[in-house]
């Protein structure tokens, strides 16, 4: 039982509101073509992770338990083209029996493209960096999007800024390059691909609906009281927050380092929206360091006592409504894409859910139009910075006999999802 108090009546959740959870291809069943498979020792025990690959049919009756209405997932585009002139259509088929599955129990998919990883060679041929991504990126939409049937809301990538970050800044993920001019580059070819991608799934899918999975974060200074600190978290809230939602208004991304010029990148994106993905999980807390990379230190602090996750981040349950009034000047609907919390304790994740989706309550109280919330994630999985000891779950996984057990978590899900579903 829960110790949550719930209120009843009310419900200002519409009735087509989707309710989802979201996951991602690779942290639930890896790939031996992957170039995050060698990049990370821990997958070397692991390759299968979960093998969702294998047991994805009862993964999905684990989602129908739960009664959600949608599910966002990934297409593992190094299992589908293994090789640039090779197309696994064993893959793609398994794909389509995902939707399959889902379209028989009434679940809307939800299909992202990019999910960080990248056949291995794509990364040593074409990254980012190299024109030529483009037309591969858009080769492998083409055939996804032409073969897949029965999908309507597509993500063609999830957080491409941690992609830039971490692949062409911080260098903690693949190509692990620290190279600014670069990341530049990449981020004008990665939004290149999302607006000729928007215009490829239009083409095949007319009432298709179509946007990125964007991380949004609420950022604050370290110590109020030094300017330094606050400096930083004007730039980090102008580069996270705001420089997409132009970008997507303007087709002209302004890039401002601290200390030094705007740099203005044209992509064909203005518009190229039909909805905006929304992840949230997070506050970040910012002070000036010169001996820090750029600069920059990042803490989570627990500053009104909600408590830090078990990776270590703030629980800010407010800094929802902050993100999603913020990206409200799309004037488009909003989904949160992804929400969650990594927690060994499954009454922390129950009150997680709890807050946030209150949150959200409220949202739609003061008018946002917040169309559908995914709480990341169903099962346990790779967490591609800490392991496999992450736990975001909703059912908790043995990593070494592959068996789900329902959390507290699922429970109360399952229980949201229906009291909120009420008309
Ligand atoms: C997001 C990412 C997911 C998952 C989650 C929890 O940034 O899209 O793949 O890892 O964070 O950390």
């Amino acid at each position: 039982m829960h110790s949550i108090k719930e209120q009843k009546n009310n419900n200002v959740f519409p009735p087509d509101f989707q309710w989802g959870v979201a996951t991602s291809a690779f942290q639930l069943e890896g790939s031996p073509n992957a170039d995050w498979t060698t990049w990370d020792p821990v997958l070397g025990d692991f390759p299968q992770i979960t093998n969702h690959y294998d047991e994805f049919r009862e993964d999905l009756k684990l989602l129908k338990d739960l009664g959600a209405n949608s599910y966002r997932f990934s297409l593992e585009w190094s299992r589908i083209q293994p090789r640039p002139d090779t197309w696994d259509y064993e893959a793609i088929a398994h794909y389509q029996e995902i939707i399959d599955i889902l379209r028989a129990y009434n679940i809307e998919p939800m299909v992202t493209l990019h999910h960080f990883t990248h056949p291995r060679w794509f990364l040593e041929r074409s990254p980012w960096h190299r024109t030529t991504s483009i037309e591969k990126f858009l080769r492998y939409t083409e055939m996804m999007v032409s073969t897949l049937k029965n999908v309507r809301y597509w993500i063609t990538f999830n957080e491409p800024y941690v992609v830039l970050i971490g692949g062409y800044l911080d260098g903690c993920m693949p190509p692990g390059l620290k190279d600014v001019p670069r990341s530049l580059v990449a981020l004008k070819n990665i939004f290149t691909c999302h607006g000729k991608a928007y215009d490829i799934i239009h083409n095949y899918v007319p009432d298709a609906r179509v946007s990125v999975a964007h991380n949004m974060s609420v950022f604050a200074p370290w110590k109020n009281w030094n300017p330094l600190d606050r400096l930083l978290k004007k730039s980090a809230n102008y580069f996270y927050n705001h420089s997409i939602i132009n970008a997507f208004q303007t087709g002209i991304f302004i890039v401002k380092f601290p200390f030094s010029r705007p740099v203005e990148i044209e992509v064909p994106i203005k518009d190229k929206l039909d909805f905006f993905g929304v992840n949230y999980y997070t506050r970040i807390h910012l002070r000036f360091n010169p001996f820090k990379k750029m600069g920059v230190e990042l803490r989570y602090l627990d500053r009104e006592g909600h408590g830090l996750t078990n990776i270590g981040w703030e629980v800010h349950p407010r800094g929802l409504a902050k993100v999603l009034r913020y990206a409200s000047r799309l004037n488009l609907p909003l989904i949160i894409t992804e929400n969650g919390i990594a927690s060994h304790d499954t009454e922390q994740k129950v009150k997680f859910m709890k807050q946030h989706v209150d949150v959200v309550e409220r949202c739609l109280k003061n008018g946002l139009d917040v169309r559908g919330y995914y709480y990341w994630t169903l099962i346990d999985n790779y967490e591609w910075l800490q392991g496999l000891d992450a736990r975001f779950g909703l059912y908790r996984v043995d990593f070494k006999t592959l068996k789900r057990s329902p959390t507290s978590a699922a429970t109360y899900y399952a229980y949201l999802i229906q009291s909120r579903s009420r008309i």
